[in-house]
């Protein structure tokens, strides 16, 4: 079965659940206060909100990361019998009898063996063109275990920037249903988040954006590719990157600061917690934070009392080398209320 978590993100906050449970727990929200991430990238934050009671609302720019929360963290309806039936014919595909497809002409040799690629293609063509049959929820539980499968087989080193020398080799992958034993009751949205911020109401709003140059629609192309299936037809260098202005976030720009203060000043709840990492070396312009501590300071301060949290570098990291200055904040604000 596949758990929520088993997917390579980068940034994603799997091993820091507890400590940002921690951060909130002395409010003592009541049962069903509303716990929103409007950067949620996997979705880990707020299904671990989930399973403490706590409604959610789960928000991320990304189509990819929208069509997984819409099977986690959604409480509609679906047919377990119809997912395994849709699986078994899945994995009784024999990829060498398929043909040539969108996604084996664009990927194909590169981020996964031809055959594998022409089975992810066909995979992904019969669930569209079988969509009518589908409850939504059916249609997005399939599209997320083909999404995670494309992720554990890739051949790259957990994102798409780049695929690894070599050509890649037939994983014969088979697909396997999704572990959805927590049920949530959550609101989910695929907005900018500032424009989101203003239209919702929360008991803790979570932050967790990205705070370099990278963008993230360049780490997970190919999973949006997949996603959207509207497919494009223009790509960028060898790694086969899709035209993707509009997916592409001002918090990884000089903007950032100017964009995290018209969203905190927009946020209507209790609680804010923004967490603020250091993610890559410092020996890369691309990896300089775009918003500096005391702006996070100074920007949540004027609405309300902040305090700061240092999470234990050794805490989430195995301890990889390249990643040494790595340091890890929960920024908690009480906020004030307006009179
Ligand atoms: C650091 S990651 C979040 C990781 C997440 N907390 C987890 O545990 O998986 C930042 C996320 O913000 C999303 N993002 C970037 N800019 C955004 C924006 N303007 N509005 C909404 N989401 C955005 C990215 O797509 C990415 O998924």
């Amino acid at each position: 079965m596949i758990k929520i978590n088993n997917r390579r993100f980068i940034g994603n906050k799997t091993k820091l659940l507890q400590e940002i449970y921690g951060a909130v727990e002395k409010y003592k929200f009541p049962r069903n206060s509303i716990f929103a991430d409007l950067f949620a990238g996997t979705g880990v934050v707020s299904h671990y909100f989930a399973e403490k009671g706590f409604k959610t609302i789960t928000n991320d720019i990304l189509y990819s990361n929208y069509i997984a929360y819409r099977a986690w963290l959604d409480n509609s309806v679906y047919s377990e019998d119809k997912i395994d039936e849709v699986l078994k014919y899945c994995n009784s595909l024999r990829a060498d009898k398929l043909s040539d497809n969108y996604f084996s002409d664009i990927y194909g040799d590169k981020y996964f063996s031809i055959n594998d690629a022409k089975k992810i293609g066909y995979i992904r063509d019969y669930i569209e063109e079988h969509k009518s049959e589908f409850s939504e929820r059916e249609y997005f539980i399939l599209l997320t275990i083909l999404m995670y499968t494309v992720d554990k087989i890739a051949n790259t080193v957990g994102h798409f920037e780049y695929f690894l020398k070599g050509k890649p080799i037939d994983t014969n992958f088979i697909l396997e249903p999704l572990d959805l034993s927590v049920k949530v009751d959550g609101q989910i949205y695929n907005e900018d988040a500032n424009t989101l911020a203003s239209k919702i109401e929360a008991d803790i709003v979570y932050i967790d954006p990205p705070y370099n140059a990278r963008q993230y629609v360049n780490f997970y192309h190919v999973l949006e590719n997949l996603a959207r299936w509207n497919k494009p037809t223009e790509f960028e260098g060898n790694s086969m990157k899709f035209k993707r202005d509009n997916l592409k976030s001002g918090y990884s720009r000089a903007e950032a600061p100017l964009l995290f203060k018209n969203l905190i000043d927009s946020l209507n709840c209790k609680l804010i917690v923004v967490s603020y990492s250091n993610t890559y070396s410092a020996r890369s312009i691309a990896s300089i934070n775009k918003i500096t501590e005391e702006q996070i300071i100074q920007i949540l301060s004027a609405r309300g009392n902040v305090t700061k949290r240092e999470i234990k570098y050794n805490a989430f990291n195995a301890g990889k080398t390249d990643f040494n200055d790595h340091k890890e904040f929960l920024f908690v604000c009480e906020v004030k209320s307006e009179v």
